[in-house]
C-alpha cells in the first residue's frame, strides 16, 4: 500500500471508530497506568485493528474475534500499531472462544477491553473471564448500544462503574484504581 492510501485507509477507520475516543482511550491509559508500556491487554472485538494498534503502544495485546478481516494486517501499519506485540486469535465457535479466555485469562492481564458484539448474552459471555483482568473498558456506552448500556446500568447498580467519553470502565473492588478514585469507599462494591 502506498502512503497516501495508507493514510486515507487509516483515516477512514479511525473515523468510523474512534472520532474522539482516540484520545479518550489514550488518556484513560495515562490515567491508570501513567508512563507504562509493558501492559498485558486483552480484547474482544478485533475487526481491522484500530483499537489494537492504540493498546499496543502501551505494551501487548492479545485480540479474539469470530472472523478475520482481509486488510488488517495494513490497517495495523497505518494506524502505528507495533505488529509483533498484537497477537490476534479468530474463533468462529462459542465453545472454542470461551475455552481460550478461560485459558487465556487465568493469566494477569492489566485491562480487557470489550468491543465485540455488543448483544448482551455475548457481552455477559466474554466479561466473565475479562473481569479477571479487574479492570474492564468497554466502547459505546453513550445509548447507541442497548446491549452495552443494559449491561453496564446493571453492573453499575452493585459494582463501580464509570464514564470516560463514549467508553464504560468497570473497576473491581479494591483495585488500586478504585481505591484512587474512591478510597475508603473502594471496598464498598463487587
Ligand atoms: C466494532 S468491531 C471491533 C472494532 C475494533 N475494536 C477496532 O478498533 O477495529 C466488532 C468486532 O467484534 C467481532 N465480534 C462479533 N461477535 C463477537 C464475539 N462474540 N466475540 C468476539 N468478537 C466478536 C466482529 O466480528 C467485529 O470484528
Amino acid at each position: 500500500m502506498k502512503l497516501f492510501e495508507k493514510l486515507t485507509h487509516v483515516q477512514k477507520h479511525r473515523s468510523m471508530l474512534y472520532a474522539d475516543g482516540e484520545k479518550t482511550v489514550r488518556d484513560f491509559l495515562e490515567e491508570v497506568f501513567p508512563g507504562r508500556r509493558d501492559l498485558m491487554i486483552i480484547e474482544c472485538g478485533t475487526n481491522k485493528g484500530v483499537s489494537a494498534s492504540i493498546f499496543s503502544q502501551y505494551g501487548h495485546v492479545i485480540t479474539v474475534d469470530i472472523e478475520r478481516q482481509s486488510d488488517i494486517e495494513e490497517t495495523i501499519e497505518a494506524a502505528g500499531g507495533v505488529r509483533q506485540r498484537i497477537l490476534t486469535n479468530i474463533y468462529p465457535e462459542r465453545s472454542a472462544r470461551m475455552m481460550y479466555l478461560d485459558g487465556s485469562t487465568s493469566a494477569p492481564f492489566d485491562l480487557g477491553f470489550e468491543d465485540a458484539s455488543h448483544f448482551l448474552p455475548d457481552i455477559q459471555d466474554n466479561f466473565q473471564y475479562l473481569k479477571r483482568c479487574g479492570l474492564v473498558l468497554f466502547h459505546d456506552y453513550d445509548g447507541s448500544q442497548p446491549g452495552v448500556t443494559t449491561f453496564l446500568d446493571r453492573l453499575s447498580e452493585t459494582d463501580h462503574v464509570i464514564r470516560r467519553g463514549v467508553f464504560g470502565v468497570w473497576i473491581k473492588k479494591n483495585h488500586p484504581f478504585a481505591l484512587k478514585l474512591f478510597g475508603d469507599d473502594a471496598c464498598l462494591k463487587n
